[in-house]
């Protein structure tokens, strides 16, 4: 395991003393590095970010100075989790192994990090006595429902290993907090995109993957006749959700929606982004892949009610402030 303290003002213990120590797992990637960026600029907070690198990016930490600490170590050892949570104020459990399309042809490997590693990693908080752990649950534990938008009461039906290893997830939070006294709130992500989403993967999210293809003036596939939806929500969004979700009272064995309310089909996706871009490139069409859920969409009254959350960006601003960061960073 290798330590890399970006902290520039060490020697002031006293500082150390007043400060919120915070935990993010996966902090090296997409999602993660978003709420670190968020965390470290409320101030007075010090940032340890594990990761194991082997999705997340030391490259999605740059420019980032200030209070943080760099771990690279997996979920699944739990003396090194036991050793990183210790005194941390909140624990942001983010490190996963994504996609549902990637969860089916390996369902062993997000099995083990999935379930086994939010655990370890659940088991080394309760025994740390961590202050609170947030969850990154997912949208896709709810499935197909017949009615939208998809409120927390429904009953979930997940139709995919990734589905049902992120409401196990969910579960084990509630029994951490009932069983163990670890306070623990899950949020259920809704297909998040924004900077920093890694587009170079068969599993990446479509935004980036849509993205690429206009700068690059290819067209994507779509799987299937592009009307199925979601409820699309910018990263930024889901960091401040986080961050609220950690220092609300009264949440610990909730669910909560992160989502932005609305769903857009992709065929309306990649429309847009042609708008923004002034160009006009067909999608080609290919099979409907196998386990994806039809539509989604997030009731959005609980996250309003219990953590006082309004998500700031629509689909278009979210997509234009994202469009500009792949052209900045596209060589
Ligand atoms: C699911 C979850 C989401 C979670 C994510 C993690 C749902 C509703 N959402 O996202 O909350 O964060 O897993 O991985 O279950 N597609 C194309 N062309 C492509 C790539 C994707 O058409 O090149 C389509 C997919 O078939 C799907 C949609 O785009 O219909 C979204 O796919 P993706 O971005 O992979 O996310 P979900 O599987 O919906």
């Amino acid at each position: 395991m290798r330590v890399f303290a970006t902290w520039k003002h060490k020697s002031r213990n006293w500082l150390h003393k007043i400060m919120e120590r915070y935990v993010v797992t996966g902090g090296a990637g997409f999602i993660g590095s978003a709420l670190v960026r968020a965390l470290l600029n409320q101030g007075g907070s010090q940032v340890a970010v594990i990761d194991n690198f082997l999705s997340g990016k030391r490259s999605n930490l740059e420019g980032l100075d200030g209070a943080l600490e760099v771990h690279d170590a997996d979920i699944r050892d739990f003396d090194a989790m036991s050793r990183m949570v210790k005194g941390a104020a909140a624990v942001f459990h983010l490190a996963a192994i994504p996609s549902v399309p990637r969860s089916i042809a390996q369902p062993v490997p997000s099995h083990e990090v999935n379930i086994d590693g939010t655990f370890t990693l659940l088991r080394a908080c309760a025994e740390a006595k961590a202050g609170r752990v947030v969850y990154a649950a997912s949208s896709s534990a709810y499935g197909d429902t017949e009615v939208l938008p998809k409120v927390e009461s429904m009953m979930p039906r997940p139709k995919s290993p990734y589905a049902a290893q992120k409401l196990m997830g969910e579960y084990y939070a509630g029994v951490f907090a009932d069983c163990f006294g670890l306070p623990g709130v899950s949020l259920r992500f809704f297909n998040v995109y924004g900077p920093r989403q890694d587009p170079l993967s068969p599993y990446s999210g479509v935004i980036s993957i849509f993205m690429r293809c206009l700068i690059e003036r290819r067209s994507p596939t779509i799987h299937g006749d592009g009307e199925q939806s979601r409820d699309f929500t910018f990263v930024e969004d889901v960091a401040a959700l986080c961050i609220k979700a950690s220092q609300a009272p009264g949440v610990s064995g909730k669910v909560i929606n992160a989502g932005n309310g609305n769903r857009y089909t992709l065929n309306q996706v990649w429309q847009t982004l042609n708008k923004i871009e002034g160009v006009s490139i067909a999608a080609e069409y290919g099979q409907p892949r196998p386990g994806d859920v039809r539509d989604s969409q997030a009731d959005t009254t609980l996250a309003r009610t219990l953590l006082g959350h309004q998500p700031e960006f629509r689909l278009e601003e979210g997509l234009r402030r994202t469009l500009a960061w792949y052209r900045e960073t596209s060589t």
